[in-house]
């Protein structure tokens, strides 16, 4: 699909949109693939390699970096943050600036359905299981089970038998 027209939305021309993808104003998206029927708010930015799958709700103000794939009907929440680099340096050891190369992307995955809540942030490498929930504010260090709701810095468990409050 062609990048609409809307002169806020900076959409480089590797980006591949699905059918009924629907785009707010002031995204900055290169390089990633978003699925069918998926809503991208307003002030996110998704960078090259990043999968989003169909059925996806990305909230304002979150950062989709590297590394990261969202499986289908995934809802992430405002001002999420995900990360790729877990020991991050501008400059090697003799001061000079590390360029492209000079780090090691580390991949993170939400399964389908599964919830992150606003403010959170998500280390790189980290799998968050189908349907789990992520309390808004978490910070989310280690892999999150199916359907486990999850809160905090470090993100916990909530509910340990799994199952969703009534
Ligand atoms: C995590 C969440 C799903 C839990 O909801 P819940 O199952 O109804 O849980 P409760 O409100 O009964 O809280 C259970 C306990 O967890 C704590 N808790 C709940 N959410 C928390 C959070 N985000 N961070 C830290 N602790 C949290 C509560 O304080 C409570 O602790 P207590 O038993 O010591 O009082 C919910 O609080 C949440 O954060 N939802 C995400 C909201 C959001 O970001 N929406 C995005 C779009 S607006």
């Amino acid at each position: 699909m062609n990048a609409p027209a809307d002169p806020t939305l900076r959409i480089a021309p590797d980006v591949r949109l699905g059918s009924g993808v629907r785009l707010h104003g002031f995204v900055n998206l290169y390089g990633c693939e978003i699925g069918e029927d998926t809503g991208i708010g307003t002030f996110v930015e998704i960078q090259k390699g990043v999968k989003v799958g169909a059925r996806c709700k990305v909230s304002s103000h979150s950062f989709l970096c590297e590394g990261v794939t969202l499986e289908d009907e995934v809802f992430i929440g405002h001002g999420v943050m995900f990360t790729n680099d877990l020991r991050p340096r501008a400059c090697d050891d003799e001061g000079r600036p590390l360029g492209d190369g000079g780090w090691r992307c580390v991949p993170t995955l939400v399964r389908r359905g599964a919830s992150i809540g606003s403010g959170s942030t998500i280390l790189g490498g980290v799998v968050i299981g189908e349907l789990a929930m992520v309390g808004a504010g978490s910070v989310v260090t280690r892999d999150v089970p199916p359907r486990a709701t999850v809160a905090g810095n470090p993100a916990r468990i909530l509910n340990p038998c799994g199952k969703e409050a009534s």
